[in-house]
């Protein structure tokens, strides 16, 4: 399809043939820093939500590939969705300008919803606690660039499974291969079951648990996320699971030796800084995978990969 809106999109191949690109991205990155393919093309930006690095990497994407950036700042107070106007019509505008648009909204759908009254390509780059599927294909990307492949991996997820957009993404994405996967969380911030029902329709071994200690001597991967403090309706609630797990160097040496640690960022607590320079620890390498992953996305929904 012309847009990205859901991971649920993409078979084996296609992501393959992705990371294929973004490989190239990367290479041509390291040893030129640009590449005119996309010369000529504006994208425009629309974040209703904070963002610091899907934003900045999509652009950052753009201008390495020779092409232009266009956004409002601050798009929820200073874009006319301010005044009440629909992100469907705010796309609208924003295509007559530009050749695709990245849409981040607070709202489920909302991107989908802008793909279809739009002519050009829309690219989800968060929708509430829906999906961030930009951000899952760099994640299975890193994977591979850091593990060599998917298949045999046990992946556990830590922290906010309920409100995380990237896990609900990468949980799916992750079910087109033969990986084990494993949930911890708080009980009330369990993986959503549409989100267990789906990985569980493609016959991925999964398992929920309390405790990081019942799957931490099993795990290749150890995907960390935040408490998505701004999904809460109260601080109260908030603060009583915001600090049930915390990942410190005395984890790390309970680990694998051949363990990566992941985290979509940004982080608060759950992460300790004492962890960054463990070799394990790829999620400041992650968000450079971004970079190149959005490169080859923009390639592909521009016409060019
Ligand atoms: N991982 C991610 O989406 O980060 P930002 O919210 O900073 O874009």
């Amino acid at each position: 399809g012309r847009h990205i809106l859901s991971v649920a999109q993409f078979t084996r191949a296609e992501l393959h043939a992705l990371f294929d690109v973004a490989t190239e991205m990367k290479q041509m990155v390291s040893r030129a820093g640009h590449y005119e393919l996309l010369r000529g093309k504006v994208l425009a930006l629309l974040f209703l939500e904070p963002s610091t690095r899907t934003a900045c990497s999509f652009q950052a994407a753009m201008l390495r590939l020779g092409g232009t950036c266009l956004t409002v700042a601050d798009a929820g107070k200073r874009s006319s969705v301010a005044k009440g106007e629909s992100v469907e019509d705010t796309v609208r505008t924003l295509e007559s300008y530009a050749d695709a648009a990245i849409v981040r909204s607070p709202v489920v759908g909302a991107a989908a919803a802008a793909a279809a009254a739009a002519r050009k390509p829309v690219i989800n780059a968060g929708d509430g606690i829906g999906e961030h599927p930009t951000q899952a294909l760099l994640d299975v990307f890193t994977m591979r660039e850091e593990l060599g492949t998917v298949n045999g991996l046990t992946v556990t997820f830590v922290g906010d499974l309920r409100h995380g957009r990237t896990v609900h993404s990468l949980a799916r994405l992750l079910s087109l291969y033969a990986v084990r996967l494993r949930y911890v969380s708080p009980a009330s911030l369990r993986m959503p079951g549409e989100v267990l029902e789906a990985v569980a329709a493609r016959g991925v071994e999964q398992s929920e648990h309390g405790s990081l200690d019942d799957v931490l001597r099993e795990t290749d991967v150890l995907y960390v996320t935040r408490v998505q403090r701004e999904r809460f309706d109260t601080v109260a609630e908030y603060d009583a699971v915001c600090n049930e797990f915390i990942i410190t160097p005395k984890t790390l040496a309970r680990a694998k030796e051949t363990a990566i640690v992941m985290h979509p960022l940004p982080r608060l607590g759950e992460i300790h800084p004492d962890v960054d320079t463990d070799p394990r620890a790829v999620y400041f390498r992650q968000m450079e995978y971004g970079m190149y992953v959005r490169m080859a996305l923009l390639a592909k929904v521009l016409g060019k990969a």
